[in-house]
This record gives C-alpha cells, structure tokens and sequence, in this order.
C-alpha cells in the first residue's frame, strides 16, 4: 500500500531510471526524458490551505499507468431503434474502459454495434447520463481518483451507432462521480460524492453544455458550514425544474470503502436545495437509513413528493419538500414501504421511477432481488414482485425503465474496488432486459452476457449503468 507521498516517490524513483538509461547510443545528443507531474491537487487561496495540515493520510494510490489497448472489433451496421448505452470497465482493471453501443430491438437483440474506448483504464465507470437532445453522453468514474486520472468522460453522439469519446475532466474540489442530471438548457449537475481526497465533504458540480466545470456546490458561506457540519456524501440527486428544488441524498464517505477502515461512514441524511440559487434549505434525516443511496422525485406528485431508499433500513422513505417539521424546519420525511430482510444491508438500494408516477423499481444489490411497487396510491402502495422468489440475477444495482415502460433494464454489477477496499460485491455482469408485465409486476426473459462477450478482449466486462435512447418515432426520440 503506497501513501500518496510515498507514491510520488515511486514515480521520482521512475523517472530516475527512465532519464538514466542510455539509449540513444552512437549520439551524444540525448533528448531529455525525466517527467515532470502537475500537482495532484493545485492550491486555490483560501480553500486548500487546511488540507496541508488537516487532511487524513490517503491509504491506497495506485500508479497511473497507461492502459492497454483493446484489440480492434467488427461494428456492425445496423440500426436498431431501441439503444443501450452501457458504461463499462474493463474486467482487469488494465484495459481501457469503454462505452457499449448495444442493440434492445427484438430481432437484433444483444448485438453490439460499437465500442468506445475512453484513454484511461481501472476508472470503476459508474453513473452514465444523457443531455436532454440526445447528442452528448457523460459518464462518471468512482474510482479514477485512486489513478490521479479524471473523472468524467464524455461523448458526443449526435451519430447514435458510432459513439466518439469527446474529452475528460475533473473537479478541484471533488471527486468520486455518481449521479447526473441534465439541465434544461445543456450541461448538467453531477454529485461528487467525495472531496478532492475522497473524505467528506463531496460537492454538487454543475457544468454548462460542453462539460466544462462552472460550480462546485455549495459555494456559500452557509452551505459550507452545512456541509462541514454533517457528512456530505452526495450520491442521490434529483431536480423538479418546475418547482425550484433539488434534493441530493448522502450514502457514504468514499475514503472509508478503502482499507485501512474502521468501517464504512453511511450518512442519514438528504439535502433540500433551492435550484435558483444553489444554496441549502435544509438537511433531512432518515433516522438510522444507513445511507441514504437514491432519491427520485415522483413525476406528477401534487407535493413534489419524492422517494429516497435507506439502505441498512432495508425501505423507502418519502421526502415531502414543502412540508415543514413540528419545529418549522423545510422538509418532512416518513416511511413508505420495508421491504423485508432481503433489502436489509444488502450494500445498494437504487430506484427508478415510471414517467406517470405509477410504478417504482428497486434493486437490492446483496439480495440479488429487483422489487416492483404499485405507488399509484401513495396511501395504499402494492407490492407487485413476489419478496421470496429468487431471481436470476446476482448483485442488480442500476435500473432504468426503458422509454416506452415495456422493459426494465438492470445491471448486474455494482462496485469492486479490489484489494484495497472492503466494498467488492458480487455481480452477473449482465444486462437484464426484464419483461414489465401488464400489472407492472417483472417477467426476467433476455440478458446480454457482458462477461462472456469480453472475456478475451478486456478481461471480462463491468458494466455498472445505461441509458436508452428509443428512437422509435423519428419525430420524438426518447433519450433516457
Ligand atoms: C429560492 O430563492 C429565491 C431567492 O431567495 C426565492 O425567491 C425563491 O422563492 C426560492 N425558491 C424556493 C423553491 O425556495
Ligand atoms: C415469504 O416467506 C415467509 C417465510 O417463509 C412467509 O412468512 C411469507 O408469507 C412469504 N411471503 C409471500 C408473499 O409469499
Ligand atoms: C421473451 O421476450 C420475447 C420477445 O419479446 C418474447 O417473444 C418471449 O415470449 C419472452 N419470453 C418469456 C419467457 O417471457
């Protein structure tokens, strides 16, 4: 295990070697061949002063070592009209991570049409999230700050089958990218679950349209002090445009997934912030949730109401924004559904929720299960999956209902940080193209087996997250 001093060594030490072995021989001339590294975190005035003195001991960096190059592969010159994104590590960790372009129609099923590989490798490619005009595609690494490499990739796809890799970049204040949402008028807002060194507190970045770093919020003298107040791990993140608000849920300090740990830091808590100004609200609590992992609003809900999973409790929660506590405080949360012993510490619990407001999924990673609610009626929720059953499917993490609420797409895989992390979960490295029944309820049918279509490229595949693209009706693609 290197200390990131002791890291620096190591690559002075390198360098050493590099610049002392001859090797234009018959020359005198020798072109100079040390290496000089841009600090890893650059001093801002007033901000990184502390970290000299204050920061924890980093336990784990691995060496930024270039990847390798995956052999080249046949595209395939279909045009389905259904798209799968997948945004994938390679197996070992040592190939470059790349974007799947996957064919969902029915008759070319599983086909892959193009891959994209990203210039770095060993990133743990995380959330994937689409511009609202289909033409760029962003991805987060959770891991890229282990390699001193950036953490978010970016694509252009204004040509759907032929993905091309844009460029990358990285926070100064945080790293360990999750969730992304689109904003309306390009660019987005990212959650950086972390600091620049992986502790609390993470941030909300948002970038304009070409991904460029505006913000990292909260900038305010209050928000700070929030942040700093309690553990700000912003994973969950969701935005009612209409309505002004966002809330950003807290799972868990990245740094304490690392060994040495005295055990994974899991927050209790979601923030309320106000979209216009880009301050703090307020801080919700779930008490004892154990990470709050997800939170969605319910698209629809008179209240604004949103659902937020509470992974240790093992259930959903309801946020109510507008709603004010019994001491006047901005934002009520209560009980929506347990999910039994199953979803119980089961690591993730992520969520998505149909466009009508009528139907929410959620996978339990350790529970191997994916679990269907009827929330049509918020006072009389149906649970439409059947909580014993063992599913096909080992350690479903992300999930999304495709564009026209046939399908639920759900990945096999969540998180292996490897050796130096006490967070490695088991997974099926599968895409799961589950059949949505009339009811809502699941029907598991096909899957594209990641794994075995990579084994001998890339070592096998990762694939944490999707996005659809349902370009069934050319007057109104549907980018999800
Ligand atoms: C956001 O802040 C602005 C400025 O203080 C205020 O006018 C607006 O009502 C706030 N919005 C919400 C949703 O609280
Ligand atoms: C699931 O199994 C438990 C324990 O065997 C049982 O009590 C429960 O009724 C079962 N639930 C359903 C929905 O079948
Ligand atoms: C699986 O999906 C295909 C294509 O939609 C369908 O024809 C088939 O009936 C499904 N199989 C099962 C077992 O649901």
């Amino acid at each position: 295990m290197l200390s990131i001093l002791q890291t620096a060594a190591v690559l002075g030490y390198l360098a050493t070697l590099v610049s002392a072995t001859p090797t234009n021989t018959g020359s005198d001339k020798r072109s100079p061949l040390g290496i000089s590294l841009p600090p890893l975190i650059p001093a801002i005035p007033g901000v990184t002063e502390p970290l000299a003195s204050n920061a924890p001991p980093l336990p784990i960096l691995q060496l930024p070592t270039p990847p390798l190059d995956s052999p080249p592969f046949t595209a395939s010159d279909i045009k389905p009209k259904k798209i799968g994104y997948f945004w994938t590590g390679s197996g070992d960790n040592i190939h470059k991570d790349f974007l799947a372009t996957v064919s969902l129609d029915d008759d070319t099923f599983g086909t892959i049409i193009y891959l994209t590989d990203v210039p770095s490798s060993g990133n743990s490619p995380h959330h994937l999230g689409t511009s609202l005009d289909g033409k760029t595609l962003v991805g987060g690494g959770l891991l890229s700050l282990l390699k001193t490499q950036d953490t978010a990739y970016y694509f252009d796809v204004s040509n759907p089958y032929r993905p091309a890799f844009k460029k990358s970049n990285r926070g100064i204040l945080s790293s360990i990218v999750d969730e992304i949402r689109a904003k309306p008028e390009g660019g987005f807002f990212i959650t950086y679950m972390g600091s620049a060194v992986g502790t609390s507190p993470g941030r909300l970045v948002e970038t304009d349209a070409d991904g460029n770093i505006l913000h990292e919020w909260p900038e305010d003298v209050n928000g700070l002090l929030n942040v700093l107040g309690e553990q700000f791990s912003p994973h969950g993140l969701s935005i009612d445009f209409n309505k002004g608000i966002i809330l950003t849920s807290d799972f868990v300090v990245p740094l304490s997934i690392l060994k040495p740990t005295l055990g994974i830091q899991r927050a209790n808590t979601l923030r309320l912030w106000n979209l216009s100004t880009r301050t703090i609200i307020s801080t919700i609590t779930i008490p004892n949730g154990g990470g709050i992992q997800d939170v969605k609003f319910i698209p629809g809900n008179s209240e604004s109401a949103a659902l937020a999973t509470a992974v240790h409790l093992g259930q959903v929660w309801i946020i109510y924004p507008f709603r004010r506590d019994s001491n006047g405080k901005q934002g009520v949360a209560e009980l929506l559904f347990d999910f039994g012993d199953k979803a119980k510490d089961s690591m993730a619990i992520y969520s998505d929720i149909s466009d009508d407001g009528k139907l929410a999924y959620f996978t339990f990673t350790l529970g191997n299960h994916v679990a269907a609610l009827d929330i049509s009626d918020l006072n009389n929720v149906k649970r439409l999956d059947d909580p014993n059953e063992t599913q096909p499917i080992i350690g479903p993490h992300y999930v999304k209902i495709s564009p026209d609420k046939k399908n639920l797409l759900v990945t096999g895989y969540f998180v292996q940080a490897g050796d130096i992390s006490v967070l490695n979960t088991p997974g099926d490295y599968k895409a799961h193209w589950i059949d949505i029944l009339p009811n809502g309820g699941l029907s598991f049918n096909r899957t594209v087996d990641f794994e075995a279509i990579f084994t001998k490229d890339r070592g096998g595949a990762r694939p944490h997250s999707s996005v659809i693209f349902d370009l069934t009706d050319p007057a109104h693609p549907k980018y999800y």
